[in-house]
């Protein structure tokens, strides 16, 4: 069976108090829109056509290529909205499920329920449906004596008698591709609202002899709409609870689970322990046996298996195997550390690969660089990168010594096997194997501090 999803993404979201379309409000790291589009995806629909309006150019580049859109301009309402999507459903569709942008906590799963609801046949149609303990502000819905659905009553229409049902229509259904398309071209505005309501669609169907049935969700919490910045973060903290739910079933230890922010599309590997307060974000990759002590922010990193990271903020950086970072690192965008690599505190390091059991201990920038394998970096020591108008690269070969407090001056090379005394400021190569020592001659004058120093005069007046 051929299904179509029409997703209804055109509204203006008043409520954000946004200069952002409401879709494109974050949750768990994703757009809600992407967040809904995922689970319909997850739920085996790929054909896919999203209304957009409001904010449509931004919706559309924000979404960006493989996909289809359809424009509704002005917004006349829902049945409208799904108007203007029904000339881009294919043709040989058989069922158009909808589903609304602002719905993020929909699952792919009760999706799925309600295709294969559909698939068993004998429907039209299926709305999927909650019973809230509140129905407030919901459609309601109406059924008939022998208790099949026969409408759908929006609050603001409702009689007192109908406003007390508390079976709510969720905003997600299922319709046989033909009648939907009928209906929908029947659609009027006459209604509190004057909108051209979907939900009329099911009143229409029911008239024309049509069997509408309802899947009743078993958590309402899971269709829950965002129209407002406490709901947003309603829907962002219960996305978090089944992030960290499905990564601690999977094998990984997060010890406080409420404390840590790991979002959608990261990946953890079995065995890692996550301590208090972590932030992972966008498509963060932690391998297996790892192990995040406090306050790391990782956004768009990877972390090979095995490697221990303590108060780390790293951006679309590379981390190895084995490796020990932190604490107080920070790693920038273009960090690529091999296995076993130990960076320490107070340690900066971007657009930089460093080697296989290289060392940067402490108190380091490193911007710009190839670093061999096994070097150590002393403490205190710099890449000189920028020269104020362009940005030079450090290279530093196999088994390397920088002594503490270097200044590496760019572009510069210290090929391998070289030592580097400490406080040395490298302007020129160093070639293999050598002792490279730059200092000021030190001069001594005997007893300076004691008869002409200032304070030594001070003392003598
Ligand atoms: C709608 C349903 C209501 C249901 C509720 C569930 C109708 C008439 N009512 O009401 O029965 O209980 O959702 O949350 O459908 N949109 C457009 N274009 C428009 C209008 C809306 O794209 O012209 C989009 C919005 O961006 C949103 C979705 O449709 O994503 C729902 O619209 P909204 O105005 O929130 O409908 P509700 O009043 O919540
Ligand atoms: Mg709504």
């Amino acid at each position: 069976m051929k299904t179509t999803a029409i997703c209804l993404a055109a509204g203006k979201g008043t409520r954000m108090k946004s200069t952002l379309p409401k879709v494109l409000h974050k949750v768990g790291g994703r757009t809600m829109l992407e967040q809904v589009l995922g689970e319909v995806k997850a739920s085996g629909v790929e054909e896919q056509c999203i209304v957009v309006g409001h904010g449509a150019a931004e919706v559309q580049a924000a979404l960006g290529e493989g996909y289809t859109f359809a424009l509704q301009q002005p917004q006349l309402g829902t049945g409208h909205c799904v108007q203007c999507a029904i000339p881009n459903v294919p043709a040989d569709t058989d069922a158009v499920l909808i589903v609304c942008g602002d719905t993020p906590l929909l699952r792919a799963e009760t999706l799925t329920a309600l295709r294969e609801k559909f698939a068993a046949g004998g429907a039209a149609g299926i709305v999927l449906t909650a019973v809230m303990p509140d129905p407030t502000g919901y459609g309601r819905i109406i059924r008939d004596a022998a208790g099949s659905v026969c409408a759908i009553v929006e609050e603001k229409d409702a009689a007192p008698e109908q406003k007390a049902v508390r079976e709510i229509n969720t905003g997600a259904y299922i319709f046989a591709y033909a009648e939907l398309c009928d209906a929908i071209g029947r659609l009027d505005n006459n209604n509190a609202q004057h909108e051209y309501y979907l939900t009329d669609v099911i009143k229409l169907l029911a008239a024309a002899g049509c069997r509408v049935d309802t899947l009743v969700v078993d958590d309402p919490v899971e269709t829950m709409g965002v129209n407002d910045r406490v709901q947003l973060a309603e829907a962002a903290a219960e996305l978090r609870r089944r992030k960290n739910r499905e990564l601690m079933l999977s094998g990984v230890t997060i010890i406080d689970p409420a404390s840590c922010y790991i979002e959608q599309d990261v990946q953890v590997g079995q065995d890692t322990v996550i301590y208090p307060h972590c932030q992972l974000r966008g498509n963060t990759v932690i391998g297996a046996g790892c192990v995040l002590e406090g306050e790391c922010i990782l956004t768009d990193t990877v972390v090979g298996d095995g490697s221990h990271l303590i108060k780390v903020v790293a951006d679309r950086a590379e981390i190895g195997a084995h490796a020990n970072i932190g604490p107080f690192a920070y790693l920038r965008p273009g960090t690529r550390l091999a296995d076993e690599v130990k960076v320490g505190d107070f340690a900066e390091i971007k657009n930089a690969r460093i080697g296989k059991g290289s060392k940067i201990p402490h108190l380091s920038y490193i911007g710009d660089a190839e670093v061999g394998e096994h070097v150590n970096i002393g403490c205190g020591t710099i890449t000189c990168n920028y020269d104020g108008v362009n940005k030079h690269l450090t290279k530093i070969g196999n088994n390397v010594f920088i002594g503490s407090n270097t200044n590496l001056v760019a572009p510069v090379e210290v090929a391998d096997d070289a030592f580097v005394g400490a406080g040395s400021t490298i302007t020129t190569p160093v070639e293999a194997g050598a002792l490279a020592v730059e200092r000021g001659k030190r001069r001594d004058i005997p007893r300076w501090n004691l008869e002409q120093s200032p304070r030594a005069r001070q003392k003598k007046d």
